[in-house]
């Protein structure tokens, strides 16, 4: 008798389908160059020092990381979709990436990075319990001189993204909400807001924190 084929959960299909039905250049949050992520994680790690894209997508950010000597990268995302058109457009490279599908907010980190990126993922955990989840891989996962750099939509940002409701942030309500559930782990450095262009030419606010271990 064959084993049942489980069906992917509707987050997973969700983000399969988004990625299935647009090429790259047509998603939103699509970027040629992922600035502003780039210069903030260059400019706090030196090549050798694991660096993970937290719900990488299809960025381009572990191509540009790859180009410039950095890394060991790892890049995970829920959609298996995603992470097989970023292996094929890196070719042989792929091979010096660790590729991970999986939900983070359930995801069993296996080693520490010594910087933790993330753009435009924490914004879609709307519900406390996921936060929770979220940065307790976060704690788990980060070095104990690690650095975060976490990009979420602005307070005055779009309410929602690829049809789902998002949380916007400032630095000070996102270092507040980090504060609320890894009370003294982690201290804002700083931040900054920036404009994103879609492909069809609309701005996107967002807020990019950095954000590092604090010691006692
Ligand atoms: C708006 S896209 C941003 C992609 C990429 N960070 C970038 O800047 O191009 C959000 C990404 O988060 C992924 N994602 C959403 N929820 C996730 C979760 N719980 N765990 C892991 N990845 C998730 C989606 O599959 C998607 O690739």
């Amino acid at each position: 008798m064959s084993s049942p084929t489980l069906a992917p959960d509707p987050h997973t299909h969700h983000w399969d389908s988004v990625y299935a039905a647009r090429d790259e250049q047509a998603l939103t949050w699509h970027q040629d160059v992922p600035r502003p992520s780039l210069d903030l994680i260059t400019a706090r790690i030196t090549p050798g020092d694991p660096v993970i894209d937290v719900g990488g997508g299809t960025s381009r950010l572990v191509d540009a990381l790859l180009d410039r000597g950095f890394g060991p990268v790892t890049v995970l995302d829920l959609s298996a979709k995603a992470l097989a058109r970023s292996r094929a457009r890196l070719g042989a490279r792929a091979d010096a990436v660790a590729w991970i599908a999986a939900d983070v907010t359930r995801w069993r980190p296996k080693r520490r990075h010594a910087l933790w990126h993330d753009r435009a993922v924490f914004h879609f955990l709307t519900d406390d319990a996921d936060r929770a989840a979220y940065l307790n891989r976060l704690d788990t996962a980060l070095a104990a001189h690690g650095d975060v750099v976490l990009s979420t939509f602005a307070e005055d940002g779009p309410e929602r993204c690829s049809g789902l409701p998002v949380a916007r942030y400032n630095p000070e309500t996102l270092s507040a909400m980090i504060e609320r559930h890894l009370p003294g782990k982690l201290r804002l450095l700083s931040s900054q807001h920036h404009d994103h262009i879609t492909p069809k030419g609309r701005i996107q606010r967002f807020q990019t924190s950095v954000l590092t271990r604090n010691h006692s």
